[in-house]
């Protein structure tokens, strides 16, 4: 080859990433953050460096907010995301490049040998390599983990109606796990491969050089310079596999996005990691006293309203719930009310249609009647 043609192949650039996914990436990066940086400091609540983080983005409610907005964001793009696989693999016919091969296998290991000295032979690799898909597939296990792991947190009435209830401490430690394993991950794993090793642009340019291509996606490269690319279908057929895919495609869209609706609005609470607990009883108006209490009717109305389910069947807490044991309380009947009314932190507002005045009295005088010592010997 000439030194002139030589240039020409060393400036040629090979296209890697289209636009939808440059975009698709940016919101990943994007939620992701903002997910770490909301949701370490509340699986770390008692750290002090939590505590500042918190204070700095706004508090634990608006922190908690901006997660659940920053996971809603993730999901949107994980549906978009399949919706994309399911086009390229049915109606374009391409193969899945994505899934691990014994190739990848033996990259890897003559990659681990080159790094230590031991061989001399870097791998070729395809198309995507060893480690794009190891981080690929860890991100589509780790995203999964999350959904359902943070669908049982954000809904835990309904998850305790269902599962036994070691189920929800179980998805807390679950879902604080896979983050710092995620964290980690993405700071060693995909840090070190695509900007300490050298700068990786592709996915913000959209292109990789000759150069690039020759070092990461030999194998791949060698196909191209020989013509060998995937071959594409015939217009027909795309044509036709288009008109069975549409359908399809419009149909699990609406019950993805159904679901992922479902998902954010089902339940009106959520799981508290930190407490936020009213401290000023405030003005509700009521139209009875404490005096108009009445224990025993208290102790039956228990049975009957869904406290139980956060402040457990005997009102001395659901510790994996980490909500407030109720009974022997020692606040007053305002502050009572005004907690029920209101509804503090991930507690549901009852307003006077669901529990009367007197009810809540009755509820307070049982209450406040219980052995304290006894809740507290547990
Ligand atoms: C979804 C779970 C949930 C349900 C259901 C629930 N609570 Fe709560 N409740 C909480 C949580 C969590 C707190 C603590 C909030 C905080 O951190 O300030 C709380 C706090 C309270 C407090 C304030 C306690 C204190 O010492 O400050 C009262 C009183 C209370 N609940 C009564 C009730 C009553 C009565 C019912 C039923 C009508 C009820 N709760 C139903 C979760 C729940």
């Amino acid at each position: 080859m000439t030194a002139e043609a030589n240039e020409r192949v060393e400036q040629k650039h090979y296209l890697r990433f289209s636009v939808p996914q440059r975009l698709q990436h940016i919101l990943l990066i994007a939620s992701f953050t903002i997910l770490a940086l909301t949701g370490l400091p509340q699986k770390y609540a008692a750290e002090g460096i939590a505590q500042s983080l918190i204070g700095l983005l706004g508090g634990i409610e608006t922190i908690r907010v901006i997660h659940r907005v920053a996971a809603t964001t993730l999901m949107v793009v994980a549906i978009y995301h399949g919706g994309e696989i399911s086009y390229k693999l049915f109606v374009l016919g391409k193969r899945a490049n994505m899934l691990p091969t014994v190739k990848d296998v033996q990259d890897a290991w003559h990659w681990l040998r080159y790094n230590l000295g031991l061989g001399r032979h870097y791998p070729r690799m395809p198309h995507f390599n060893f480690s794009e898909k190891a981080e690929y597939l860890a991100l589509v296990w780790g995203t999964i983990i999350m959904i359902i792991t943070g669908f049982m947190l954000w809904n835990p009435i309904t998850t305790n109606r269902l599962l036994p209830a070691a189920w929800i401490p179980a998805a807390r430690a679950a879902h604080g796990a896979e983050a710092v394993l995620a964290v980690l991950s993405i700071i060693i794993w995909h840090f070190y491969h695509v900007h300490i090793r050298h700068f990786n642009k592709s996915m913000f340019t959209g292109t990789l050089s000759h150069k690039e291509m020759e070092e990461e996606h030999g194998a791949a490269l060698d196909a191209i310079e020989a013509g060998k690319e995937e071959p594409k279908l015939p217009t027909e057929v795309i044509q036709r596999r288009q008109r069975l895919f549409w359908p399809y495609a419009v149909i699990m869209t609406i019950l993805l996005v159904g679901g992922l609706v479902f998902f954010i609005t089902f339940e009106e609470t959520a799981l508290t990691t930190t407490s936020s607990r009213l401290s000023e009883p405030g003005a509700v108006s009521l139209s009875v006293d404490a005096a108009a209490g009445i224990a025993a009717e208290g102790a039956a109305l228990w049975q009957e309203l869904d406290c139980q389910t956060c402040h457990g069947a005997d009102a001395r807490g659901v510790p994996e719930l980490s909500s407030i044991p109720l009974a022997g309380t020692e606040i007053s009947f305002r502050a009572f009310a005004a907690s029920v009314r209101r509804g503090p932190a991930d507690m549901p507002a009852y307003s006077p249609e669901q529990i009367g005045d007197e009810q809540l009295a009755h509820l307070w005088a049982w209450l406040s009647s219980l052995d304290q010592e006894a809740a507290q010997a547990r």
